[in-house]
């Protein structure tokens, strides 16, 4: 059983794999958080609390009320009634008072999963997958009931949570706060591991200890955003990538968040994460309810590595969805880094001509083909064909792609509209904007209303039509600003705060609507390059554009960031043209190849202009990624190297599940003179086990030995220069 009750003690325990989570009922129906760490036998830990000591609980003392409030550590800490740490839960009352107080009411324990709705979050595939502990708690004067939802999965380190909150009483409520979590750590000694970064350069690790006080990483932009990833590891700070315990917390969202970790006046450590509580509300009248979208919770025993690798395995496994989730990925040539704007049918057909006849399996075309789009200045919302530069039309085009024996897939970027444009003349209220105010241009574009379904319903209309004239078999839905003025011109006054969370409730509506409709269709993400590159995003499509900066050397840094908590299988990644549109440097087209291979592999740029001598290398390219993209999409991924830490060289691993095979790869950023070779522990392997690399059959190492002393790995000649091994098991 994963999760239990213990009737003495009303303690509840959920056990995932190796590890556990009690939490318990104590005086007056407060509920507290005893454990999250390595599975446990059934002990009483009612201890862990506290509650023998001073401030006592309310029924032994209750004039000390408010300092029992500041020191139980809450499980779901509400705002107003004396614990002056971060809540987790607020609110206006019919009254407008803030105070609330939630008391344990009823439980039930089930197999399975529940879905939440309108939002992502992971599932079972079979019941026995997980079983789930339901706690519903309720604030008897404002009328409000709090379902906290935990999941535990049999086989894999990983708690869920979500909450979901129904105005059970007679008079309108409103919510100011419902974050998802709330885990509370006896101790302040942990170092805080986050993903910061900025367009072309996302997902930085960045690691610091802990202070007293708060820190945290947030969004207010709409999105999850370049800035601030979802995601936050809490960890000893003696942890490294094989070592020491690790927490990783996960957010299933896609628009604003916070992520935060306040240590205490007694050296303990509260963490929360939600939805950002900043200009956020929302009315709860009678009868309705509000659901928290979900937190992933995944504690590791050995390392940053294996909790990562315990995402990977959650997200391939019960997130990502729909028929591409475990196929190879056809091999795609992607126009804009080709030609930008600047193209018309025929150079696009050129292009996949001469891609087709090199093993490449789909063209792409990205931005420009609709409206009268010939910079980012114009037609965004207008998704019909620009026939100037569409000579024939669309489907013309798409049939000839695939009579080359190629599919076609196309860029939307539905959630936007252009000033210049036929959509925003005829609406131009359907944009997000306050009303007597200017509204600010980004990218010369402004964000369109999704919370109105009309609005919706209209741009998935003009998509559908598209769609269904031509064997369009894949999407890249971009997304390329971040909302300001945010107000909607359909909602009253009273739901304007609501206008943030809406707005992503009804991009998940139009992606799910997509992904029903149109289930063959592989739907890749992207903003910006990797703006959204979050769970609730992967919950619909099995892949994200990882990042605009294409160079293979930028691109070990953001890979690397990534994979702290999201698949490689799920990273856009593509083989560019040299020297680099976005740094300037000229890799190996080879090494290029290799930093491709870790994600969805593709190529972008103009494979017409491209040196004969690349164009050669693209057959043996793609050989080499068909041989290892099961091992890349299925296997275990070790972090070797670390790009933040040494930038002269970087390798990581994949290893099968089975251990039978491996993939090293390795790249010297910078050569230098007169050094001997890299002596590289390997990972992952059966210690017990032989293995050859396939290049040099008869050498046979045991896996101890590789893993103990390493491979020395070296005879590269120059920078950016890789290569790959592949080890087989005797
Ligand atoms: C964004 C994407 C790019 C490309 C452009 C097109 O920046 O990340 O890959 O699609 O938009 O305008």
């Amino acid at each position: 059983m994963s999760v239990t009750y213990n009737e003495s003690a009303r303690s509840f325990k959920l056990t995932a794999k190796d590890t556990c989570y009690v939490l318990q009922v104590v005086s007056e129906g407060y509920l507290a958080h005893t454990y999250f760490g390595k599975a446990l036998p059934d002990d009483d830990l009612t201890y862990l609390l506290r509650l023998d000591e001073n401030p006592f609980t309310p029924e032994t003392n209750d004039r000390d009320r408010a300092s029992f409030m500041d020191t139980l550590p809450f499980e779901y800490p509400t705002y107003g009634l004396g614990d002056y740490r971060e809540h987790a839960f607020a609110i206006r009352d019919k009254n407008g008072a803030a105070a609330c107080d939630l008391r344990y009411k009823s439980h039930r324990i089930y197999d399975g999963k529940p879905a939440l709705d309108g939002l992502p979050a992971t599932f079972t595939n079979t019941p026995d997958e997980a079983q789930t502990l339901e706690i519903v708690m309720e604030d008897k004067p404002a009328g409000l009931e709090v379902t906290l939802i935990y999941t535990a999965f049999t086989d894999l380190d990983v708690i869920t949570r979500s909450a979901v909150v129904k105005n059970v009483g007679g008079d309108d409520v409103k919510l100011t706060r419902v974050y998802s979590a709330c885990v509370e750590f006896d101790t302040e000694k942990l170092d805080m591991i986050t993903l910061w970064g900025s367009w072309a350069r996302e997902r930085v690790i960045e690691r610091s200890p802990l202070h007293h006080g708060k820190q945290s990483v947030d969004s207010m932009r709409g999105e999850s955003s370049h800035q601030n990833n979802p995601f936050t590891a809490l960890c000893e700070h003696k942890a490294d990538e094989d070592s020491g315990e690790c927490f990783g917390f996960n957010f299933v969202y896609s628009g604003n968040f916070i992520s935060q970790a306040e240590v205490t006046q007694h050296k303990k450590t509260r963490y929360v994460m939600g939805i950002n509580s900043a200009d956020f509300e929302w009315l709860l009248e009678p009868g309705e309810v509000f659901t928290a979208p979900e937190v992933v919770m995944v504690h590791s025993d050995s390392g940053l590595g294996k909790m990562s690798r315990t995402f990977h395995d959650l997200y391939r496994n019960n997130l990502i969805r729909g028929e591409w989730k475990d196929k190879r990925r056809p091999i795609l040539i992607n126009n804009w880094e080709a030609t930008y704007f600047n193209f018309t049918a025929e150079k696009i057909y050129q292009i996949a001509e001469q891609a087709s006849k090199l093993g490449i399996e789909m063209m792409v075309l990205d931005d420009g083909w609709f409206g009268h789009r010939d910079s980012d200045n114009s037609s965004l919302g207008d998704w019909f064909v620009y026939e100037k530069k569409m000579e024939g039309g669309l489907k013309a085009l798409v049939d000839r792609v695939n009579a080359l024996g190629m599919k076609f897939g196309l860029w939307f970027e539905p959630e936007m509209v252009s000033p210049d444009s036929e959509l925003y003349r005829a609406h131009p209220d359907w944009a997000i904007q306050v009303k007597g105010r200017p509204l600010t241009l980004c990218r010369e574009q402004y964000v369109l209303d999704y919370s109105r379904k009309e609005v919706r319903d209209y741009v998935y209309g003009m998509m559908r039509k598209i769609l269904d004239s031509a064997n369009i078999e894949y999407i890249k839905w971009d997304m390329n600003r971040q909302l300001t003025e945010v107000a909607s011109n359909a909602l009253p006054e009273n739901r304007q705060r609501e206008l943030w969370h809406r707005y992503v409730l009804g991009v998940y509506d139009l992606m799910n609507r997509l992904t029903t409709d149109y289930p063959h269709i592989l739907l890749e993400n992207c903003s910006g390059g990797g703006a959204r590159f979050d769970a609730g995003m992967l919950y619909y499509s099995p892949q994200i554009w990882c990042s605009d900066d294409t160079d293979a050397i930028e691109r070990l840094k953001i890979q690397h960031g990534t994979s702290m908590c999201y698949p490689c299988s799920a990273m856009g990644a593509h083989v560019s043209d040299c020297p680099n549109h976005s740094v300037g440097r000229s890799t190996p087209f080879e090494t290029r190849g290799h930093v491709a291979m870790v994600g969805t592999f593709g190529y972008e740029l103009d494979v017409t202009r491209i040196s004969q001598e690349d164009r050669d290398a693209i057959p043996a390219q793609i050989a080499e990624f068909n041989k290892y993209n099961t091992l890349v999409r299925t296997g275990d991924h070790y972090r070797i190297g670390n790009m933040f830490e040494d930038n002269l060289w970087d390798a990581w691993m994949f290893v099968s599940k089975d251990r039978s095979e491996a993939l090293f790869e390795f790249v010297q950023v910078i050569g230098r003179a007169n050094e001997r070779s890299r002596r590289i522990k390997l990972k992952g392997l059966d210690p017990e086990a032989y293995y050859f690399e396939e290049s040099k059959p008869e050498v046979k190492l045991s896996g101890a030995a590789l893993m103990e002393c390493g491979i020395n790995v070296g005879g590269l000649w120059g920078d950016y220069k890789s290569k790959i091994l592949h080890f087989v098991r005797v």
